[in-house]
């Protein structure tokens, strides 16, 4: 089904059975008016991840346009370095987290995404109020491979049994950043993450506040633990909703160009960074801005906690040793 909307021009085309779609139609450079505005917003709560191509937006048109979805979070909790005069932007270069933590903490972080799942995770969920929706911009990209995947979170809860659902509608997790492999040791990435330590406790399951639909809301990147039970027990019921999370129907795989955007509701979705660059000597850089998120509220009312550190703003100051 294409949908065309005759008022704008703009044409919104799904690409997969759960999640995902094409949009068309529209300079995210220029000024936006209320009609398209409403139309992207209907079609990023209804497919979860938007694509656009071809789009020409430097670090200021990025945030302008991503403020088109809220006030936007500083680039990241643990960076202290974003592009001079544009503190919103999270630049994603393994080069330059190379530069920054160096070859020790490039490799685990390789380790942990070549395990089973350990890669996916949904944006900045350590903080109270992960961000709502992420703009990613394409810069530099490789001829072969660098493909981010996407998967739908209402459509894995929609998934599960009665039953299951309605058991873990009452669950809640811990998130921190590494989930149940945090960094530690004295190295610059281990003292950076745990000098600005981000700890919360969410519903295992968020009622998204503008749906009201549904998501699991755990990811192997973040989620340490479920609260309230045992360890075994916490790591069995992970990995039944992981392996729901990441089933391959619920997914969309995007291949990127220089001049891409990918916009995601990160309240609904989860996400999979590339794993088949490490061998090969490339260049991947992209650009995101997130949009300041609400607390996750559960199906009986539990609203996040913070465990340590504060909600995630405008004005994250870190602590850089
Ligand atoms: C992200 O996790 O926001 C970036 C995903 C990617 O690098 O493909």
């Amino acid at each position: 089904m294409t949908i065309a909307p005759e008022q704008t021009g703009l044409t919104v085309r799904p690409v997969a059975g759960h999640i995902g779609a094409d949009v068309t139609g529209i300079d995210l450079a220029g000024p936006l008016d209320t009609t398209t505005v409403e139309q992207l917003t209907a079609a990023l709560h209804r497919y979860k991840v938007i694509f656009f191509r071809g789009q020409e937006l430097d670090h200021a048109a990025q945030i302008r346009f991503g403020r088109t979805f809220g006030e936007l979070t500083y680039a990241h909790p643990h960076d202290e370095a974003p592009p001079e005069g544009h503190p919103e932007i999270f630049t994603i270069d393994p080069e330059r987290y190379k530069q920054r933590y160096g070859d020790e903490a490039v490799n685990a972080q390789r380790r942990r995404k070549y395990s089973y799942v350990a890669g996916w995770h949904t944006d900045v969920t350590a903080a109270v109020n992960p961000p709502a929706v992420s703009v990613l911009r394409a810069e530099v990209v490789p001829e072969i491979g660098g493909d981010t995947t996407w998967t739908n979170l209402v459509a894995a809860y929609e998934g599960l049994s009665a039953p299951i659902r309605s058991f873990v509608d009452g669950l809640r997790a811990e998130h921190r950043y590494g989930g149940d492999e945090a960094p530690k040791g004295d190295t610059a990435y281990a003292r950076r993450i745990n000098d600005n330590l981000l700890v919360s406790v969410h519903p295992v399951v968020r009622v998204h506040p503008v749906t009201g639909q549904r998501a699991l809301f755990v990811n192997p990147g973040f989620t340490s633990h479920i609260v309230d039970v045992e360890p075994r027990e916490s790591r069995a019921i992970l990995d039944l909703l992981y392996a729901e999370i990441t089933r391959p129907e619920y997914t969309v795989r995007f291949r990127w160009e220089p001049g891409s955007v990918a916009v995601w509701d990160n309240r609904a979705t989860a996400h999979l960074a590339p794993g088949d660059l490490a061998h090969l000597d490339v260049r991947r850089t992209l650009h995101r801005v997130t949009v300041i998120g609400d607390r996750p509220v559960g199906p009986d009312g539990f609203s996040s906690e913070i465990v340590a550190g504060r909600p995630f703003t405008a004005d994250h100051a870190v602590v850089v040793d």
